[in-house]
């Protein structure tokens, strides 16, 4: 019998996603906050969307997809237009999505699919640099900025581009690429180019311009703007992004590098995600509008509660929205952000570390370019654990007003 060897991971410096943010710093015996420590971990620090699940399970089989073993088997979809292996499917109901909700053009635009939003600001980046330049083209975004921005545009060291960081602060000659995250992820801020130069190329994140995060105020048209299926309607697994882009040549050149990278995008996900975000947009499927209903009643409801904990001591504090009109809705209504950027108000000095004693796990002020004081937490999770959260961040206030009597 042939023995089986079983290979032993390299001991390597990179921390896998799953794991990077999990582990708590134990706590120590005579730690007087030990009865709060004793519950499980609330893992906070993913923007994972398992929030909208209760929703899609109540649809039970209306989108459902069946595929065959002889289905999707070619590595070909349509030869003929710019992005060859989009499924002409998922394009019609990605135009149509936008076209109904009214957060983007779409009309005389590319669109270019990708596995997940990730892969498609690889391949902007790849499409608005080219060899050959006397130094890699410079990459900011405002802070508080996405915290994978600055790994992903790093981590191959390319020779066509690398992070410069704050947008605000940058003052270096020559051509750059600003990230505009509207909203943004981790403060929900709507905001615009900041840099604003001739020789500036912009990629707008687009990924939580829908109507349970943030009033639909216009229809975005930008030169490169870039969707997810993770966070419109809550399906990270599928890997499924997308970008609307302007200009042909960009759209060929993002396309190249995706064929490149990974000979196309998975099929079967975009047959998946052409089915539900077709079942969204079509009000005769009787699941239509009422997805974003129940995004947004969800994430106010999520958002009532935090404030209402939150407003029970000065210990933390939370940013502040304004109201808007939505042209989805039809109505006034506030933003109610995928994540809460938790400020502590006291002298705690690093966030991330105090609420990792009290095994809550969120991410840091500081991978945001911002001050440790603030801490990026998900509003997207399941119902228990974020209700769990709640138990715990007044416990925690609890336990620190009575310590030093001030509310503080
Ligand atoms: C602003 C922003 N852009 C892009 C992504 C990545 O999305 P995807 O799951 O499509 O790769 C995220 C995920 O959290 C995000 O917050």
């Amino acid at each position: 019998m042939a023995t089986m060897t079983m290979k032993m991971p390299r001991e390597e410096k990179a921390v896998s996603y799953a794991s990077r943010y999990s582990l708590p710093a134990e706590p120590k015996d005579n730690d007087t906050n030990s009865n709060l420590c004793s519950g499980p971990v609330i893992l906070l620090s993913h923007g994972d969307p398992t929030g909208f699940k209760p929703f899609w399970r109540s649809v039970g089989d209306k989108c459902k997809v069946t595929i065959d073993s002889c289905d999707f088997m070619s590595y070909l979809t349509d030869v003929g237009t710019v992005c060859w292996f989009l499924e002409k499917e998922l394009e019609e109901a990605i135009r149509q999505l936008h076209s109904t909700v009214g957060n983007a053009v779409t009309d005389d635009r590319h669109i270019v699919v990708g596995t997940g939003s990730t892969q498609l600001y690889h391949a902007a980046l790849y499409a608005l640099t080219s060899p050959g330049g006397p130094e890699p083209v410079n990459v900011v975004s405002a802070v508080p900025y996405y915290s994978s921005y600055p790994e992903e545009t790093n981590f191959l060291c390319s020779a066509l581009y690398k992070w410069a960081g704050d947008a605000y602060t940058f003052d270096k000659e020559g051509p750059y690429i600003e990230l505009v995250t509207m909203p943004n992820n981790p403060d929900g801020q709507v905001r615009g180019p900041v840099v604003n130069r001739n020789d500036g190329k912009l990629i707008h994140d687009l990924a939580y311009y829908w109507p349970q995060y943030t009033p639909i105020t216009a229809q975005a048209d930008y030169d490169i703007m870039l969707f997810t299926f993770s966070k419109s309607m809550g399906h990270a697994g599928s890997r499924i992004g997308w970008a609307v882009v302007k200009d042909k040549n960009v759209a060929i050149k993002m396309t190249k590098y995706i064929e490149l990278n990974s000979i196309g995008v998975s099929r079967e996900s975009q047959h998946r995600a052409a089915k539900i975000l077709g079942a969204v947009s079509d009000s005769s499927q009787c699941i239509g509008a009422n997805f974003f209903q129940y995004g947004k009643s969800l994430m106010a409801e999520r958002w009532t509660k935090f404030r209402e904990v939150i407003n029970r001591s000065r210990l933390f504090s939370l940013p502040k929205y304004m109201e808007e009109y939505c042209q989805f809705s039809g109505e006034d209504s506030e933003p109610h952000p995928a994540f809460a950027w938790l400020k502590c108000n006291n002298d705690i000095e690093d966030l991330e570390i105090f609420l990792r004693r009290y095994k809550i796990m969120g991410r840091g002020g500081s991978l945001f370019g911002s001050d440790p004081k603030h801490v990026r937490v998900s509003m997207l999770g399941d119902e228990e654990t974020f209700n769990l959260f709640l138990e715990r961040v007044s416990s925690i206030q609890d336990t620190i007003s009575n310590s030093n009597g001030n509310g503080i």
